[in-house]
């Protein structure tokens, strides 16, 4: 029997599972850590946290497990995309990384489209520039902390990180480098002509490699530390968007993956570097080989739901709250709730957008304004998905939903009646971890493709499929699109 790991370094833990050739799940390790906020919108963590809760969270794996080191194959990595990390000639961290959360640089992203030329950036990235991304951060750096910035010799992201305290290798995924505004999507590389528009010196990337590729090896120092191997290959992995969607299953066109968690994602897997030319949904390299994807991100989805409780119901738990509003009709009598609580990412990129409850009468009550929630979530993620399929996209045969929200049945059910798709559950609920894995087992060659992985490892059930609420929603769904571009003046007013 031979085994891999996968390493999941995400915004609050960091997460390592063991499988073994079949897939099966022999151990899961966490590590928990928090992020800090210096300033309203900024958002930054210490890389080192990182990789101490990556040596815990493999340790503690490796235990549960009940495996010996040696017949470890291969570790593979995902993680939170977008961040910088900022290295000297020393490899020593030079200020705490920012993250993909990090709304402070809308002055860089202007300069960006400035530099490059807003049609060339999205023709060549796939992206425009996104507050969240690498690039705008590194800019952020450089005109408002030189010092910081004359230090710097490598930018990796967070996984990455990670990877180069495990191999002493600077190395990305191309999903991950995708992410940062700085790739050619076509061509799965760094773009010399945006590197040279923004005056970035290419030697500062590390350099890419496709999902199941070999990075590097395990150090004897970092075998000591994990309790793992010395040489012990380490593969690229992907982004944690990607990573999920191998996790998933969701690796050839027409299968969408749907993550319900703080964010909402729609996630489509291309077999060519598909652009919609306004850029109100972001196109990816895949984690798979020769594939790409498109994707369209809702900042606050799950999270939606939560602060509506936190704030109006903290003493109700959430099978509670969502039992209430099954007991109400599909379109909540009228009443529409737009979850723009964080600003939006798709299908507005506006940071200004804010949430709104509409439509409120004295009929509704608690149960209609929490059906109001779930059904406004659904609708921002029917959203991403149109655009998807106005840029290409194939209709989903069906949609693999994973993360907290879709546990709920009620919720699973609206989802399907506005996406007007089947929706399927995973048996394994790993997500990126467990996408990770897949990748690095293929690496490994214990299987031939990441198809034949996923074909033999993941499981999907049928979850919910439309039923006659479709109808009713797709009325809903207009009135709900109208709200944005009406309320528009007044969130940029500055309420
Ligand atoms: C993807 C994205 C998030 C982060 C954090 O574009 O912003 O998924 O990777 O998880």
């Amino acid at each position: 029997m031979t085994y891999v790991i996968g390493v999941d370094t995400s915004t609050t833990a960091t997460k390592a599972l063991v499988i073994d050739d079949a897939g099966s799940v022999l151990g899961v390790g966490a590590s928990s850590y928090d992020y800090d906020i210096p300033r309203p919108t900024w958002s930054e963590q210490d890389p080192g946290l990182w990789w101490t809760a990556t040596v815990a969270a493999i340790r503690e794996a490796m235990e549960r497990a009940g495996v010996d080191s040696g017949f470890v194959d291969g570790i593979g990595m995902t993680g939170q995309m977008h961040g910088s990390v900022l290295l000297d000639g020393e490899g020593e961290v030079v200020r705490p990384a920012l993250l993909w959360n990090d709304q402070r640089t809308s002055a860089e992203c202007d300069e960006i489209r400035e530099r490059v030329g807003r049609e060339l950036l999205i023709s060549t990235t796939g992206n425009d520039a996104i507050t969240g991304f690498t690039s705008p951060k590194l800019l952020w750096v450089r005109n408002h902390e030189p010092a910081n910035w004359a230090r710097v010799r490598t930018v990796l992201l967070p996984k990455d990180y990670v990877r180069f305290r495990l191999t002493d290798d600077a190395a990305v995924d191309v999903a991950g480098g995708s992410g940062t505004g700085l790739f050619d999507l076509a061509d799965r590389t760094w773009s010399k002509p945006i590197l040279e528009a923004l005056e970035l010196d290419v030697e500062l990337f590390p350099q890419p490699f496709e999902g199941p590729e070999v990075t590097g090896r395990l150090t004897g120092e970092a075998a000591e530390a994990t309790g793992l191997t010395a040489g012990t290959p380490v593969f690229a992995g992907g982004g944690d968007q990607s990573a999920n969607a191998v996790g998933v299953g969701a690796t050839r066109s027409g299968i969408v993956a749907l993550s319900l968690g703080t964010s909402g994602v729609v996630f489509a897997t291309t077999d060519g570097p598909a652009i919609d030319v306004e850029a109100r949904v972001q196109a990816f390299c895949h984690a798979v080989p020769d594939r790409w994807h498109m994707m369209g991100v809702m900042l606050s989805a799950a999270g939606s739901l939560r602060w509506f409780r936190d704030s109006l119901a903290p003493a109700m738990d959430f099978d509670d709250l969502v039992a209430g509003a099954s007991e109400v009709p599909a379109g909540c009598d009228g009443l529409l709730f737009l979850p723009y609580l964080s600003g939006e990412r798709t299908p507005h990129p506006d940071a200004l957008a804010r949430g709104a409850f509409v439509g409120l009468t004295t009929s509704h009550d608690l149960r209609h304004m929490t059906r109001a929630v779930l059904e406004g979530v659904a609708f921002g993620l029917r959203d991403g998905l149109d655009l998807m399929t106005e840029a290409g996209v194939p209709k989903p045969e069906s949609i693999r939903a994973s993360g907290g929200g879709t546990r709920s049945a009620l919720w699973r059910q609206i989802l399907a009646d506005v996406l007007e798709a089947r929706i399927d559950t995973v048996t394994t609920e790993e997500g990126a971890a467990y996408g990770a894995a897949l990748l690095a087992s293929v690496g490994a060659g214990l299987h031939d493709t990441v198809d034949s992985a996923v074909e033999r490892t993941v499981r999907a059930e049928p979850a919910a499929t439309p039923g006659s609420d479709a109808d009713p929603y797709r009325d809903a769904h207009r009135r709900y699109q109208e709200l944005y571009p009406a309320l528009r003046p007044i969130f940029h007013t500055g309420i």
